[in-house]
C-alpha cells in the first residue's frame, strides 16, 4: 500500500529519493516524506497530499544535502493522512528515523510498553512505536537491535531505517510486505518494488520474511529470523526503465490498455505449440494434474474477475467443478480443499495480503497451490507449488488492464492444458482453440485502433451519468463485472454488473429514463436471450451501449451505442470486450477530468488485509 525506498551512495539522496518515490506513488499518496542522514544527524521532511507537495517543498530534494535517506509515499491504515502522520517517523532522541509498509497489529500493546517507560509519541500511527522500540532497544549494534525490534513485532512490515550514528548505512527488515534490494556501482538501494529503481538498476535481491539487512554504498549484509548472516546472490530483472515510464502517453492506464496485445502476445506465445498447450511447470507434473478433481480459485478484484472468466471456460472444457472465492473470504468460509485439489491462485502484485492468506489456507489444508502471478520473485510466487507468470511488464496504472487480460489469457492455457491431459476434449479441437488463443494479441489490437473514436464519443455522451448497469449471460456476464469495476474505480460513476436475467428479480425497478445500460453480447447462443432482456430496459426508458461480436447481422440496425468486436473465437472475447470497457472507462474518467492513474482512496498492491 505505501512505497518505500532508500539510498546510500555518493550522490545527494534526496532528489534520488523523490524520483524513486514519483514512480512508487501508485501505492499510496496521501503524503510522504523523505529523511537523511549526515554525521550532524537526521532530517525529515514531510508534507500532506499528493509528492508534489513535498518536491515543492524540497525544491525537489535540492535543499536537503547528505548522501543516505530513505523515504515514503502513504496510503493511510492508522491515523489520517497529515504532515504528523506522514512517514518518516523520528524516536524520541532523534536517532533513528523509520518508513514502514504494513500493519503493527500490536502496536497499541507497543505504545503503552514505550510510555511506560518515557516515551512520548508524536503520530497517531502504528509505526512511530517501530522508532521509539529501536532506540529502546539499541545496544550499540544496529544489526543486533534492529533484530531484536521486530522480533517484537506482530503484524506485517517492510521497514527502511536510518541511525544518525551511522551515516553511510542503511537499514532494512521485511514481514508479509514487499522489499527489494538494489544495488549498482557505488550505491545501494532499498524499494517497495523495482520500477522504483529501474532508472538506476536491473540488479536485485529479494529480501525474505523476517530477514534484515545493512546496505552501503560498496555491498550489504543480510541476516535470517536468528540474525545469523546469509549469502543471496543478485539477479537480473528483465524489465528495463522504458516499461516504468508513460512513453508519451497522457497516462499509465491508456500506455498500459495500449501495451496489450504486447503482453499477451508474451505470455501466451512460449506457451502454445501449434497444437497443443505446455506450461513449463517446475514441480507439479502432468500426473499430478491428472489426479486433481476440482480447482478452487481464490484471488481480489479484477483478479477474482478473471477467475470467474476462466471458471466458465474451464468447466466447460474440463467438465471437472472450479470454484471461485474472493481472497479475503477464502480463510473465512472453511474452504472444501483437499490433496485433490487445485488451488489457483491470481495476483498481478503477487503481494496482495488477503491473497497470499488465502494461498497459506489452502497448503495447511493439504491443497498444491498453482499460482498465476506477474511479479517475478513476489511473496505469493515464492509460496507457490508452482507459478504461471503472466508477463504483463511493470503495470503502474492502479486500476489494472494488461495485468487483467494477462491473467485470463492464462487461465485459458491451463483449461487447456488441464482438458489435453484429462482427454475431454478431442485433440482437433484443443489445437483449433490453441490456434484461436495464438491469434488473440493481434485482435486486440486491432480491436483497440478500431474502437477508440467510437468509445471516446459514448464517453464523452455519457461522462454525465450517476449510474451504470453491466449486463451480460455467460462468460459476458463474468466480463461485465470487471467492466463495470473498471468504469466505477476511476470515473467514480456508480457502476454494478449484473446476470442479464436477473434483473426482473429485483434490479429492473431501478431502470428509469436515461439510465445507462452497458449490454455484451458476444456469445451467439445467447443472443436472442440478452436481446430480450436489452428489450426489458430499454421499454423502461434505458439508453443502451451494446458490445457485440454479431457476426450474423442478429442486432444490426438496433443500437445506436454499439461497438462490433472482431471476428474471434467466442470463448476468448471476454480478453476482447474488457478492451472496450477499459477504454470506456479511461475516456469516461478522461472525460471528467478525474486523476486516472490515482483515484481517490485506492492504493495499488493491497498488502494489508
Ligand atoms: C482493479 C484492481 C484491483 C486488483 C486487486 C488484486 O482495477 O487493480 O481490483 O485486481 O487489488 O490485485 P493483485 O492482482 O495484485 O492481487
Amino acid at each position: 500500500m505505501c512505497g518505500i525506498v532508500g539510498y546510500v551512495g555518493k550522490l545527494q539522496a534526496a532528489p534520488v529519493l523523490l524520483e524513486g518515490l514519483a514512480k512508487l506513488e501508485y501505492r499510496g499518496y496521501d503524503s510522504s516524506g523523505i529523511a537523511v542522514v549526515r554525521p550532524d544527524g537526521i532530517e525529515t521532511v514531510k508534507a500532506k497530499g499528493r509528492l508534489k507537495n513535498l518536491q515543492a517543498l524540497t525544491d525537489d530534494g535540492k535543499k536537503l544535502s547528505g548522501s543516505t535517506g530513505i523515504g515514503h509515499t502513504r496510503w493511510a491504515t492508522h491515523g489520517a493522512p497529515s504532515d504528523t502522520n506522514a512517514h518518516p517517523h523520528m524516536s524520541g532522541q532523534k536517532k533513528f528515523a523509520i518508513v514502514h509498509n504494513g500493519i503493527i497489529e500490536n502496536y497499541l500493546e507497543l505504545k503503552e510498553f514505550l510510555i511506560g517507560r518515557g516515551f512520548r509519541f508524536q503520530s497517531d500511527t502504528d509505526t512511530e512505536v517501530v522508532a521509539h522500540l529501536i532506540e529502546h532497544y539499541f545496544s550499540g549494534s544496529m544489526t543486533e537491535t534492529l533484530h531484536k525490534a521486530v522480533n517484537k513485532l506482530k503484524g506485517s512490515y517492510a521497514l527502511g531505517v536510518l541511525y544518525a550514528g551511522e551515516p553511510d548505512r542503511l537499514y532494512c527488515a521485511r514481514k508479509d510486505s514487499p522489499l527489494v534490494i538494489g544495488l549498482s556501482a557505488g550505491a545501494g538501494f532499498v524499494a517497495s518494488d523495482m520500477p522504483a529503481l529501474l532508472a538506476h538498476t536491473r540488479r536485485f535481491i529479494l529480501l525474505d520474511d523476517n530477514e534484515t539487512a545493512c546496505i552501503r554504498a560498496d555491498g550489504f549484509d543480510i541476516y535470517n529470523a536468528n540474525n545469523e548472516p546469509v549469502e543471496k546472490e543478485p539477479f537480473t530483472a528483465e524489465w528495463d526503465v522504458a516499461a516504468a515510464e508513460k512513453d508519451g502517453f497522457p497516462h499509465f492506464m491508456l500506455k498500459e490498455i495500449h501495451e496489450q496485445p504486447r503482453a499477451l502476445r508474451q505470455t501466451l506465445s512460449p506457451r502454445l505449440a501449434a497444437s497443443n498447450v505446455e506450461l513449463h511447470l517446475k514441480k507439479l507434473t502432468r500426473e499430478a494434474f491428472a489426479a486433481f478433481d476440482c480447482l478452487h480459485i481464490a484471488a481480489c478484484g479484477s483478479a477474482y474477475h478473471a477467475g470467474i472468466v476462466g471458471k466458465y471456460f474451464i468447466e466447460k472444457l474440463c467438465r471437472i467443478p472450479v470454484q471461485v472465492t474472493l481472497a479475503s473470504e477464502f480463510r473465512y468460509c472453511d474452504p472444501l480443499i483437499d490433496d485433490r485439489t487445485l488451488t489457483v491462485i491470481i495476483s498481478q502484485s503477487g503481494e496482495t495480503a488477503d491473497t497470499l492468506a488465502a494461498l497459506r489456507e489452502a497448503k495447511r489444508l493439504g491443497s498444491a497451490v498453482l499460482s498465476i502471478v506477474n511479479v517475478v520473485g513476489s511473496s505469493i510466487a515464492r509460496e507457490s507449488d508452482d507459478v504461471l507468470y503472466t508477463a504483463a511488464g511493470p503495470e503502474i496504472s492502479v486500476a489494472t488492464t494488461k495485468g487483467y487480460t494477462t491473467q485470463v489469457s492464462a487461465l485459458y492455457l491451463l483449461g487447456l492444458y488441464l482438458a489435453g491431459i484429462k482427454e475431454t476434449a478431442a485433440p482437433k479441437t484443443l489445437a483449433a482453440y490453441a490456434g484461436a488463443l495464438a491469434e488473440l494479441p493481434a485482435l486486440v489490437e486491432r480491436m483497440i485502433g478500431d474502437a477508440t473514436p467510437a468509445v471516446q464519443l459514448l464517453a464523452s455522451l455519457f461522462h454525465g451519468a450517476n449510474d451504470a448497469y453491466y449486463i451480460g449471460r455467460g462468460t459476458d456476464y463474468a466480463a461485465a463485472m470487471e467492466g463495470a469495476l473498471k468504469l466505477k474505480e476511476i470515473s467514480y460513476i456508480h457502476a454494478e454488473a449484473y446476470a442479464a436475467g436477473e434483473l426482473k428479480h429485483g434490479t429492473i425497478s431501478l431502470i428509469e429514463k436515461g439510465s445507462l445500460v452497458v449490454a455484451l453480447a458476444t456469445d451467439p447462443a445467447l443472443y436472442p436471450k440478452i436481446r430480450s432482456n436489452i428489450t426489458e430496459v430499454r421499454t423502461r426508458g434505458a439508453v443502451v451501449f451494446l458490445v457485440t461480436d454479431d457476426k450474423s447481422g442478429f442486432f444490426a440496425g438496433e443500437y445506436e451505442y454499439i461497438v462490433t468486436l472482431p471476428d474471434a473465437e467466442p470463448a476468448f472475447s471476454a480478453v476482447l470486450s474488457a478492451a472496450v470497457m477499459q477504454l470506456f472507462g479511461y475516456y469516461t474518467a478522461a472525460a471528467k477530468g478525474l486523476d486516472i492513474d490515482k483515484p481517490r482512496n485506492l492504493a495499488k498492491s493491497v498488502t494489508v488485509e
